[in-house]
This record gives structure tokens, sequence and C-alpha cells, in this order.
């Protein structure tokens, strides 16, 4: 949701915190700033907009002593100048990620103190209470410790106060946080991405624990001021991961290492064409899959692989309902949760609403470690690697494997479905390479509004076709059932509507083109994504046909290429597009 990144050390500082700084770009940019000591004294620049704003106003040969800085994405207050962070009040400058959620009854107790507040964001009350609380205490670990007491919410911070300019202090609860240890410096990010430039070497802090950073010293607390010792973890990565690597985009390079996403999962999680003993789904007599966006399509997608070939009820829920709807739970429920970043809130509450009813937990996540990773009863990862760009394609994808080998298991689809499996990695590469989406992508491009419509598991990949078209060409675009559109939605049909339609499943596909044929009698043009060589669209995107297994994830890598081609026509910010930010970690 925001970035934030703290550098104490004694060569470089506004260099090594910036560094850090734009690798987490990804969870946050429509604003940024930097808080740093120097000869005692503290300096605050913050600008609205990327990070090459705050640049541009910084000296990178600055020495300095510490810095805090942070990348946001707005959840209180808007997009401006005075709102961006860090926040300061009387002596504590800090910088935030999460949401405060009783800030208001906070700010009204802090102004009846005598507080007064330049923003509009929770944050600010946040450094505000703690300056209260430090006037009383004159310690800064203790009033960090009675600070929990009193914020309720998501919270990671980095700190500093006045009184001690060589220190930063952290402290976190459900947003992330992690130190990295260097020689002479350490950092304290939101994120591994922003420590690799310093070290490998890195330790993840849990809910509640306070950390004291110095450039050669951290210690770690407990809420209750107990100094603890933390596993430190050593992160093995290849800078390649976090480069584009000469493609335009991350997008583009994370399309186009899916087909090697395929053989890393095959390789990982199948032997001699029988699936491993990642998870046996055959003990539970109902599963809810529960995850947000492009991870809850996914789970729509092992839902129906799950119905279909182990025959266990599936119901898949958005995280953010999940939590506040009536649940039927019992012994024989296995709650489900997907996500790429394993720091999605509503994902995470969903996770930890269900242990709370001593349900199993499975999670299916992409970054070891992660909050989800840590709470669930059982995790499988999934093996797609960094993914920079906010838009998912790889980790969707392996997301969709991961779910299908768990499903064919121990069933007379197995051998098929590992078969088929190793077929799509050549058929990713001919779709990417292969393929003009140029002509389509320009149709698509000018369109104002989209329907992106399909039956059954093509619904389902019309989901997250709509969602990646919507999220990085800004063109309004609904996935919707084809044979429900009749019931009203065939209203807005017009020459200019667009129309994108997935048709894979042959079981139904009689259905889906009639449907597709009373849009056309409506006058809008239809692109089909198809394995069915017949006359019922005007523009297609033609997939080999093999069989049901196989069919429907052909459809995903030409859908991704699609989106992204209708971006770039359009000129959006593929990787980084407005309002968005990779790990949506408030609720
Ligand atoms: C992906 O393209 C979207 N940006 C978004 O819907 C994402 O899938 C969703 O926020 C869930 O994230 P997670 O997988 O990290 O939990």
């Amino acid at each position: 949701m925001c970035g934030i990144v703290g550098y104490a050390g004694k060569n470089k500082g506004i260099s090594k915190v910036m560094t850090g700084l734009k690798s987490l770009e990804y969870r946050g940019y429509d604003s940024s700033g930097i808080a740093y000591m120097k000869n005692g004294k503290i300096n605050i620049i913050k600008k609205e907009g990327p990070i090459v704003n705050l640049d541009s106003c910084l000296d990178y040969n600055e020495d300095i002593d510490i810095a805090i800085s942070h990348t946001r994405w707005a959840t209180h207050g808007v997009a401006n100048d005075i709102n961006a962070h860090p926040h300061r009040q009387g002596k504590i400058t800090l910088v935030h990620n999460g949401i405060i959620e009783n800030y208001n009854e906070l700010k009204k107790e802090l102004i009846s103190k005598g507080y007064t507040f330049k923003s509009d964001t929770d944050t600010e009350i946040a450094s505000a209470y703690l300056d209260y609380i430090y006037n009383k205490t004159g310690n800064i670990l203790e009033s960090l410790s009675e600070l929990t007491n009193i914020l309720k919410g998501s919270y990671a911070f980095n700190i500093i106060c006045d009184d001690e300019p060589e220190v930063i202090y952290g402290m976190r609860k459900d947003s992330p946080l992690i130190v990295g240890l260097g020689d002479k410096e350490n950092i304290l990010a939101s994120d591994i991405p922003a420590v690799l430039h310093i070290t490998n070497k890195y330790v993840l802090l849990d809910n509640y624990d306070i950390v004291k950073l110095t450039n050669d010293k951290v210690l770690f607390y407990n809420k209750n001021l107990e100094e603890i010792k933390k596993e430190v973890k050593e992160f093995t990565f290849d800078k390649e991961s976090i480069s584009k690597n000469g493609y335009d985009h991350f997008m583009l390079k994370e399309i186009n290492e899916e087909a090697d996403v395929v053989k890393k999962h095959l390789n990982l999680y199948t032997e001699n064409d029988k699936v491993k003993d990642i998870f046996d789904l055959s003990k539970y007599k109902s599963i809810d899959i529960v995850a947000c966006g492009s991870a809850s399509f996914a789970g729509q997608i092992g839902k129906y692989y799950i119905e279909k070939y182990k025959n266990i009820k599936v119901n898949v829920y958005y995280a953010s309902e999940y939590r506040y709807q009536k649940n039927f739970f019992d012994k024989d429920t296995l709650v489900l949760l997907i996500s790429q970043s394993g720091e999605t809130a509503d994902t995470l509450a969903a996770l930890k609403l269900a242990k709370e009813n001593n349900i199993d937990t499975l999670s299916i996540v992409n970054r070891k470690d992660s909050s989800i990773a840590r709470e669930s009863k059982y995790v499988i990862y999934t093996e797609a690697g960094i993914e920079i760009a906010v838009a998912t394609t790889k980790a969707y994808l392996s997301q969709i494997i991961v779910l299908l080998l768990m499903a064919v298991k121990d069933t007379k689809y197995e051998e098929k479905a590992i078969n088929d499996l190793k077929l799509l990695p050549n058929l990713i590469t001919k779709y990417i390479n292969e393929y003009d989406y140029q002509s389509i992508a320009k149709i698509v491009s000018e369109k104002e509004h989209v329907f992106y419509l399909g039956r059954g598991i093509d619904y389902y990949l019309a989901m997250e076709g709509s969602l990646k078209l919507k999220e990085i060409s800004y063109i309004h675009s609904e996935a919707f059932q084809a044979g429900e559109l009749k019931h009203g939605s065939i209203s807005l049909i017009d020459k200019d509507f667009g129309v994108i339609s997935i048709v894979t499943d042959k079981t139904i596909s009689d259905k889906t083109i009639s449907n597709l044929k009373e849009v056309s009698s409506r006058g809008a043009k239809v692109i089909a994504i198809t394995n069915i060589r017949e006359d019922f669209y005007d523009y297609s995107i033609e997939i080999d046909d093999y069989d049901e297994i196989l069919n429907p994830l052909l459809v995903i890598v030409p859908m991704q290429m699609l989106a992204y081609n209708v971006a770039k026509l359009k000129g959006c910010d593929i990787d980084k597009p407005r309002n968005l930010a990779k790990s949506v970690t408030v609720e």
C-alpha cells in the first residue's frame, strides 16, 4: 500500500535511502518524502507525484546521519505535498504504512490537549500521539510500547526522535516491516527489494516488535520492552529479478517469464507424471476460496477444477466481503487463501477469521515469509519469482497451475493434466512472439466501454482479462456472463461498445455463440479469443485446440498481451497504473 525505508549509515545516505525507496514505488506512488537528520537537525522534503519529483529536490552527495522515507498510496487525504509523509509533531518525525482506524477519536483528544494539525492524514495523528506520550515518559521505547495500546488498525512505522539523532525506531502491526543488516549500515523497510542494494541478510519483524536501529547496532524488543533475539535470514536473489532486463516494461518481462514459471512448477510439484504430495484436498467436504482481485479470479478457475476433478463443493469469496458476511463454518471446511504478495489486508483478515473459528487454513502465496504465509496452518508457495509490475501476470498463472495440480492429484485426469502442462511453455512462447496484437489492440484502444464475455470457465477467465485491460489501460471493462447479458445489460450494446469474448468450452460454446450473435445484431463488433474455427466473430485471436484442460490455459497469455498492447497504444504507465498499488495492505 505504501513503501517505507529508513537508513542509518555513514556514506551517501540520501542515495542509499532513495535507491531503496525507488524499489518500493510499486507499493504506491502518488507522493513521496524524506526526512533526514544532519548535524542534529531534522530536514523534511516531500512532494506530490512520483518519486522523481522528490529526487529533483535532493543532493545525493549530502552526507547525513539517518534518514526515513516514504512513497504513498493515499488513504486519508488527497495526494499533495502536505499529506505526503514524513509527518512531524513536536519531537517526533515518522513515516507510516497502514491505516490508524481510531484516528478520529485520537485527533479530538489531541486537539483538546492543544495539538494542531496541518494534514488530513491518520499518520500525523500517530506522530502527535507518540509525541504526547513521549512528553510524559521522556523515553521513546516506553512511549512506543504504550502506543501499541492506543492505536487501532495497521501500521509499520519508521520513527526519528529529535533527542536521539542517530537512531531510527521501527514498530509494526499487520503491515510488513523488515530490517536489512549491512556492514556499518542498516536499513528498515516495507519489503525485501528495498534492502538488496545494502545486504541480503534480513530480519522479519512480527506484530508488536519494536526495533532500535543505528548504523552499527540493531536491537529488538517485544511490546513489554524485553529484548528479544530474531532469526537472521538470507535472501537468495538474482539482480535480474529486479531489473527490466531490456524489456520496455516489467509486465512484458514477467509475461515472457511465464513459460519458465510453468516448467518450474512442473519440476517442483510433479514427478514421473504424478503430482507430489503438496496438499490433500480430499479430506474436506467444502472449500471456501478467499482472495482479492486477480487472485480471486484464479480462485474461480480453481473452483472449476476442484469441483470438476475432485468433486468437492467450492465457494469463492472476495476477502473484503468474507470477513463481514455470515459464514457457515464446520470442521470439514477448508479456507483456501490465495495471494501473490501474502500481505493483502483483506485476505489476511479473512485468514484470521477462519483461524478464530478453528478452521483449517491453506494459503497459496508467492512471497516466502509473508504475513499470510506465516499465519496459515498450511502454505503452498507459487514460485513465480518477484513480480514488480503492479498488474499481476506470472503470479496469476502460477496460482492456477498449483490449483490445477491439487485438483487432479490422485484422479484419472492427473497424467493428462501434467502432460498438457508440458505443452504449455512452447505455446506461451508462440503466443507472445508469433501473434500480432496491434490491430486488435488498436480497435480496443478506441473503446470507452468493453464487455468481456464468457460462460463457465470462460467467464472466470474473462474476469481476469477484464481486470487486466481495465487496470492498465483505464478503459471501463466489465466481465459478464454471456448468457446473462440479454437480461438487461444488453441495452448498453451499440456499434461503439467493445465486446471481447472468451470461447473455449465446446460443451457450451453454441450457447455463447448465440449470445454473441445477439450482440452483433445490435451493431457491436465481436473480438473472440478462441480455439473454435467458426464464423461468429469480427476479429479473433486464435489459440490452439487441444482439450478441456489445456484450452482455457491458452487464453491467459493472449488476454495479458492484448491488455498490454492496448495500454501501450494509449501511452499508459503500464507497470505503475494510476491509483493502484502492488500490495494492498489496508482494508
Ligand atoms: C492484480 O493485477 C491486481 N493489481 C490486484 O487485483 C491483486 O490481484 C489483488 O490486490 C490481490 O493481491 P494479492 O494477490 O497480493 O493478494
